[in-house]
């Protein structure tokens, strides 16, 4: 049997990606390996969000090139970069055997097939009509032991984020049927799965035969699934409808993640975001009265081209006054083709070392409100959905609240429980405590793999 090994980069889409690729590989009697070094096939499952993201994969596949040169592994790009780079990464990469795109995953076959046979250099980057596209239909089976997955309910994004390359590389939207989506679901939930994530670039313009807030409250209906969660959402469509589904349903759980990238209107405008802070904080101030104690992550890109000190500012207030859990924050990374790249030279590029004071700056504020945050929880009781064992102690077990804040704690549960955990420490990023009850137990026998332990192609780098 021939062995295969995925290396992945960037967001859950790609994760995902990965797991059916992985799928796909095993019906051509392949099996995975969890290292490159005795690998016949490496993929490459690559993100273009930022150049640093393109870079590392270049680097990645400097490494796998001896494996190439010592057993003759194939060697092929997908995910983001393959699919704006198309054939020009061949050019690129003399020892790359074959490039696919994101929407090309279902002809991995055909396409290694034509590699290993003809030896041909093969590049499939086609984007598949929104009238002929065809989601993956994940095996349950691949599932099994799990406690926690993602379900695709969308793909592409209609958006026009100047800085974004992303409906370059993911194409239109295009949604996936309401009942395609809830069978899955419901499929998991056999398995032991009790928290889904539903993803897409975009997901607040689902269009899959109900609205996006049906689809949640739907979601939340099928037995077995205590948790829905999902990502990632525009402000800019975040409907009365949403709010009002997570003020009903107590399933979908307390955390929104909702990117503002910044905190000047002009910029925004310049950013084509489609909202003002005024509107943004507007959004949240509803969701805050429907669902008290919600927790709100964001995205932040600083150094965006023209942004003064004062918009920056901008920025550090608007973080003070929202109180964020959590921020994910970038430097501004021009992305071929999008519109604020071709425009950078006109509205003036910030330098780089003023782009990387400034997200210090920005990453020092939020760890102290993330801190704050935490620290406050010291002393009370948090229910936790146990996922396995602590990855930093394994006599520990690892899991996550509500609001998807981390805890490790001592206990017995097996993945799956839901527990109560008395919290006795807290970094911004963590929580710390023992298990005081068990809540509910798993909804089938755990497999004796821990479950934290994710497959190692569901791993990525971001
Ligand atoms: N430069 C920096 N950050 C970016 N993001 C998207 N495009 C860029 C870019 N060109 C950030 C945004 C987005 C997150 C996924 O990545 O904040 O919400
Ligand atoms: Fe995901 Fe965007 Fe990166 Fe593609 S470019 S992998 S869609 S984050």
């Amino acid at each position: 049997m021939k062995r295969y090994f995925i290396h992945t980069f960037g967001c859950q889409m790609n994760v995902n990606d990965s797991l059916r690729m992985s799928e796909v590989l095993s019906q051509m009697s392949y099996a995975p390996t969890p290292v490159p070094d005795n690998a016949d096939l490496i993929i490459l499952n690559t993100c273009s969000i930022r150049e640093k993201a393109e870079d590392k994969m270049l680097s990645a596949l400097g490494r796998y090139k001896p494996v190439k040169a010592s057993r003759g592994a194939l060697i092929g790009v997908g995910g983001c970069v393959a699919q704006q780079e198309k054939d020009k990464l061949l050019k690129k990469v003399p020892y790359l055997d074959f490039v696919f795109g994101p929407d090309n995953i279902a002809r991995l076959p055909d396409i290694i097939n034509r590699v290993s046979a003809e030896r041909e250099r093969v590049v499939e980057t086609a984007f598949v009509n929104s009238e002929e596209y065809v989601f993956p239909r994940a095996d349950p089976e691949t599932s099994r032991g799990k406690v926690t997955e993602f379900v695709t309910v969308m793909k592409g994004c209609d958006n026009v984020c100047s800085f974004c390359i992303v409906p370059h590389t993911r194409g239109r939207e295009v949604s996936r049927a309401f009942p395609d989506v809830l069978v899955e679901v419901a499929d998991l939930a056999k398995v032991g799965v009790r928290e889904v994530t539903l993803i897409g670039q975009n997901v607040n313009s689902y269009a899959g035969g109900i609205s996006f807030a049906q689809l949640l409250l739907r979601t939340a209906e099928v037995p077995g699934i205590e948790r829905v969660r999902f990502t990632t959402s525009h402000p800019h469509d975040l409907s009365d409808e949403l709010i009002e589904a997570f003020r009903i349903q107590p399933k979908i759980t307390p955390h929104f993640h909702l990117p503002v990238q910044c905190g000047s209107d002009r910029i925004l405008k310049m950013m084509r975001r489609d909202y003002t802070v005024e509107q943004y904080l507007e959004r949240l101030a509803k969701l805050r009265e429907a669902r008290p104690g919600i927790a709100v992550t964001t995205d932040i890109i600083v150094g965006f081209p023209g942004e003064t000190e004062e918009e920056f500012e901008m920025t550090m207030k608007l973080t003070e006054q929202v109180r964020y859990d959590n921020q994910f924050s970038f430097v501004y990374s021009p992305r071929p083709k999008t519109g604020a790249a071709l425009r950078e030279k006109d509205w003036g590029p910030v330098p780089h070392e003023v782009k990387i004071a400034r997200l210090e700056r920005l990453q020092k504020l939020q760890r102290r409100i993330s801190g704050e945050i935490t620290a406050a929880l010291v002393g009370t009781e948090v229910e936790v959905m146990v996922e396995g064992h602590s990855r930093y102690d394994p006599t520990k077990r690892f899991g996550r609240t509500p609001e998807n804040r981390t805890v490790n704690f001592d206990g017995d549960a097996p993945a799956g429980a839901f527990v109560t955990v008395k919290v006795e420490r807290a970094t911004p990023n963590q929580l710390a405590g023992t298990q005081v009850a068990l809540l509910k137990p798993p909804t089938v026998e755990p497999l004796p793999v821990p479950v934290g332990e994710t497959p190692f192609h569901a791993v990525a780098e971001a």
